[in-house]
């Protein structure tokens, strides 16, 4: 099965208000797991690559990993650029075979931001392929994605936005950030404004990005082996929930991932110090990403058997 676009996984997921995993790959064994977890589950899914992630394993990697998962599986999976920062990387991806893009200008202002996001738009839809755009400022620092503050999503300038630029997804801020510290007190989401945008953008497939739970038992278990991870704070599983109910038809996770993989690498070089061998340590890293994004499927986006 080739790749495909987004749009009938976010039709189906408006409807049955549930929404799409887009899990972030660097390698081969986060691919697997991900991919053996939405087997299992019949969901359908959206890899997404980073800019970070793209300079880390080279996108010719990351297209033939994925070329490789395609041949054993029948799902519809896309394949995404995450945080696209300019229109080049955007039609590098396009001309590379990914079926969907995000161009992210929302560190510009706002007519910046609807130029760019339109260029953009342009040339990705002569090609077919999907276009999320951001508007509203997510905190937190990635490697090539930060921003000290969070300026959340201001609804009539969501609708204008996705009138002028045609963008097919927009990405909202309602208070998440990215990486493994969204709140120093009680998580708290901005649930009105996403459904006074969600009103005024009927059907339209809403984006949240930093939707890590940053999942206890994974902070505990790198922490009780040597990690110093502390105060982390994700987003509580059932904010998700209503999340989707309310037309967020793309979930993002990264953090969870990693903290997943690094929680388990670290417990196996506390209790086996003489090994060496990185397919012993790998294994169990790729099988615990599996585990992971098997519950969120089931239990917190709700796309098992959506395909
Ligand atoms: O939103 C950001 C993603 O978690 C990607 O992070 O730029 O460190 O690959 P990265
Ligand atoms: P997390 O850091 O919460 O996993 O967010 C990932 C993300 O938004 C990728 O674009
Ligand atoms: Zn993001």
């Amino acid at each position: 099965m080739p790749l495909t676009s987004p749009k009938e996984m976010f039709d189906k997921a408006y409807q049955g208000q549930y929404a799409i995993g887009a899990f972030n790959v660097n390698n081969m064994e986060i691919i697997q797991g991900i991919i053996q977890a939405a087997e299992e589950e019949k969901s359908p899914l959206i890899l997404q690559v980073s800019a970070g992630a793209r300079k880390y394993a080279g996108q010719h990697y990351i297209i033939k990993l994925m070329e490789a998962a395609l041949e054993e599986s029948d799902l519809p999976i896309a394949l995404h650029l995450d945080h696209g920062q300019d229109f080049d990387i955007c039609k590098e991806v396009i001309d590379g075979g990914f079926t969907s893009v995000m161009i992210d200008g929302s560190h510009l202002p706002f007519e910046e931001n609807i130029a760019l996001t339109k260029k953009v738009v342009d040339y990705a839809h002569d090609k077919g392929v999907w276009v999320e755009a951001e508007l509203g400022r997510l905190a937190g620092v990635e490697d090539e994605v930060s921003s000290e503050e969070n300026v959340y999503t201001e609804p009539h300038e969501a609708v204008e936005f996705v009138e002028r630029t045609g963008c097919d997804s927009l990405a909202i801020a309602i208070g998440t950030s990215h990486g493994a510290y969204k709140f120093k007190g009680e998580p708290k989401l901005d649930f009105e404004r996403l459904d006074t945008i969600s009103e005024m953008l009927p059907r339209y497939p809403l984006v949240l990005h930093g939707a890590s739970s940053v999942l206890p038992e994974f902070v505990e278990m790198a922490n009780q082996y040597g990690g110093q991870v502390s105060d982390a704070k994700g987003v509580p599983e059932d904010f998700l929930r209503k999340a989707a109910k309310s037309g967020v038809c793309k979930i993002n996770i990264d953090t969870d991932i990693r903290l997943a993989m690094t929680a388990v690498i670290r417990k196996y070089f506390k209790e086996n110090p003489q090994e060496f061998d990185p397919r012993k340590y790998l294994g169990p890293a790729r099988q615990a990403v599996k585990d992971m994004v098997q519950h969120k499927i089931k239990t917190v986006l709700g796309s098992s058997n959506k395909v």
